[in-house]
């Protein structure tokens, strides 16, 4: 690839679903010349009830997929992926890959004046325990207390943003944290800052809610400069999105419109077995 078309090459992002929706979003704001290939794997989602092997295997076949799109660099917009299968899949492939675990981390690491952090996520990010690893390799005096709060991702699936039943789920699992005296908490899954000003509230004022997309766009940044692959928009006038799934393209586009600051007209569904 010459420079020029390296640095117009797009990022391709992937996530289990919809969730990696927020991160995308987030790099369309941070990083407005930057074209995206996003997949959401919306036929095999969740990944956070399943075993690390498969999430390593639906990973590898995403990113193959993603390549033949002639993406630059990969951003695992899922926070289970990247517990799970960003050490195993981050050397194999020729191009860079990163996930949101680690901006997340280092974002809370900053925010934590009390050296005492929640972190809130799907069964198989609390159960990997990597929040809890990565935050010690920065900070090896801060109190981590990871929690899993499996319902918020159906909730938000099913558009319940605003269901008093999503209320009562807060509280059910939120209750116990807020005790805890934490003064910051990682949002560790790309579908609750859909969430956020539900779990803020409830939170309260004294605990920083983090939300690691907004690290996560500013870490691509810096990829793409250290790298020198940063779109300068010398060639690329306008940023250019295409979304693939591989199952239910319609459901996702409405979903996608709700999420993204601009239209998203199509969805494309692929095998991505074939991967
Ligand atoms: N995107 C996943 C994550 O960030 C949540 C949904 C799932 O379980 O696949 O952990």
């Amino acid at each position: 690839m010459s420079l020029e078309s390296r640095k117009t090459a797009p990022v391709g992002v992937f996530d289990s679903g919809v969730g990696g929706l927020t991160v995308a979003r987030e790099i369309s704001r941070q990083l407005p010349l930057e074209n995206i290939v996003y997949f959401g794997d919306t036929a095999r989602v969740p990944y956070g009830s399943k075993s690390q092997n498969t999430i390593i295997r639906f990973s590898e076949q995403i990113i193959r997929f993603l390549k033949t799109k002639g993406v630059k660099a990969i951003v695992i917009a899922c926070n289970t992926a990247s517990a799970l299968a960003l050490d195993a899949v981050k050397d194999e492939f020729d191009i860079p890959v990163m996930g949101v675990v680690i901006p997340g981390a280092r974002a809370a690491v900053e925010a934590t004046k009390k050296r005492k952090v929640g972190v809130v996520g799907t069964d198989a990010t609390v159960q990997s325990g990597m929040y809890t690893k990565i935050i010690h390799g920065m900070a090896p005096d801060i109190e981590v207390i990871e929690k899993a709060c499996p319902l918020f991702v159906p909730l938000v699936e099913e558009g319940f943003k605003e269901h008093h039943v999503t209320q009562e789920v807060i509280e059910f699992y939120l209750e116990s944290m807020r005790s805890t005296g934490i003064d910051a908490m990682i949002l560790g899954c790309t579908h609750y800052p859909l969430l956020r000003s539900r779990i803020r509230d409830y939170m309260g004022k004294d605990i920083q809610i983090v939300n690691p997309a907004y690290e996560t766009a500013m870490d691509l940044k810096a990829l793409l400069r250290e790298q020198n692959m940063e779109n300068d928009g010398t060639t690329a006038q306008h940023s250019r999105y295409e979304f693939y799934v591989s199952d239910m393209a319609e459901k996702f586009r409405k979903f996608a419109n709700t999420v993204m600051p601009f239209d998203v007209p199509t969805t494309n569904v692929v095998n991505i077995e074939e991967y």
